[in-house]
């Protein structure tokens, strides 16, 4: 496995606050690495860096060993990085279908006069693409809803359809904020297995900011821990829950449950359901957040 994506040293700040500091974080090729910590941590910001939404004020982010730290959204998708957003941004008015082929535009070769000119080819790259956008579609199984506005569908099945968004660059790595915050018990399943299968069918590296520790523990290859702005830790799920500073800092005291590892913060008594190997079920639940809004229900 090596560094696909190299986080190095990056800090940010707004005015007078410190969001992230001097955090360094190589990605390797096809992991599945969750990004954890409290509230204001940093995470957001971190993905935001990622993803060309903020520019550190100082660090450096390389992609497959280009440096990509001052490009703009638009050329890191160009580059192959997607991302969901902590809360949804989807066109609610739009159907399901035309959120998806919205996502796959930066995959689109014919501009408007080129369409003009090479009519049948720009055609042919429209049926392709249409394509493509069919069989998401059909991997997270939405093919009931596919002329539904997305605004009108229950609020699980929006956070999948941001998913198929993201899916639909193609992307080489997938960043998703809080793909199953908000979720109901039978959604997080859903979105765990989906950003499973994801990650082991099409080997896309995925990271994965996410609160509710069942599911990091269970899917995740390794996990790299944020509190305020400073990385304070990284390692496999076992190392990171057994780190008496995530402990002190996001997990709280751990818990022994029957046979099951620890518990964080307070059990909830369910794990994701879907676990990257047999023998990880961790004990779930959501560690406590502060200042946490209505939107997580
Ligand atoms: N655009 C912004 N302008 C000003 N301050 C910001 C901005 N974005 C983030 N911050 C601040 O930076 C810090 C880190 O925020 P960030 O959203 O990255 O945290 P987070 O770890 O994603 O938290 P949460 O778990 O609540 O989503 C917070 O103090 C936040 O208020
Ligand atoms: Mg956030």
């Amino acid at each position: 496995m090596s560094g696909q994506l190299e986080i190095s040293e990056v800090s940010k700040a707004f005015g007078g606050v410190q969001a992230v500091t001097r955090v360094s974080i190589d990605v390797r090729q096809g992991e599945i690495l969750s990004v954890i910590g409290p509230n204001g941590a940093g995470k957001t910001t971190l993905l935001n860096m990622i993803s060309g939404f903020y520019h550190p004020d100082s660090g450096r982010i390389s992609l497959e060993g280009k440096d990509v730290t001052r490009l703009k959204p638009s050329h890191i998708a160009e580059h192959g990085v997607a991302r969901t957003f902590q809360n949804i941004a989807l066109f609610r008015g739009m159907t399901v279908l035309d959120n998806l082929m919205l996502g796959r535009h930066v995959r689109m070769r014919s501009g408007v006069v080129a369409s003009f000119i090479y009519w049948g080819l720009a055609q042919k790259e429209e049926v392709a693409h249409r394509r493509r956008v069919e069989d998401i579609i059909d991997f997270l199984k939405i093919q009931d809803l596919r002329r539904r506005p997305t605004g009108s569908l229950a609020y699980g099945l929006q956070k999948r359809v941001e998913l198929g968004r993201a899916l639909a660059l193609d992307p080489k790595v997938l960043l998703l904020d809080e793909p199953m915050g908000g979720c109901n018990h039978e959604e997080k399943e859903d979105m765990a297995r989906f950003v499973l299968d994801v990650n082991q069918e099409w080997g896309t590296t995925i990271i994965l900011i996410e609160h509710d520790m069942g599911v990091v523990m269970d899917i995740s290859d390794r996990v790299a821990v944020l509190d305020m702005g400073q990385k304070i830790a990284e390692g496999t799920p076992d190392e990171v829950r057994a780190n008496p500073q995530v402990i002190k800092a996001y997990l709280g005291e751990a818990k022994p449950t029957a046979g099951r590892g620890v518990a964080a913060g307070e059990p909830s008594g369910h794990g994701s359901g879907a676990s990257r190997s047999e023998g990880r079920g961790a004990g779930s639940g959501q560690p406590p957040r502060s200042g946490e809004g209505g939107r997580r229900g």
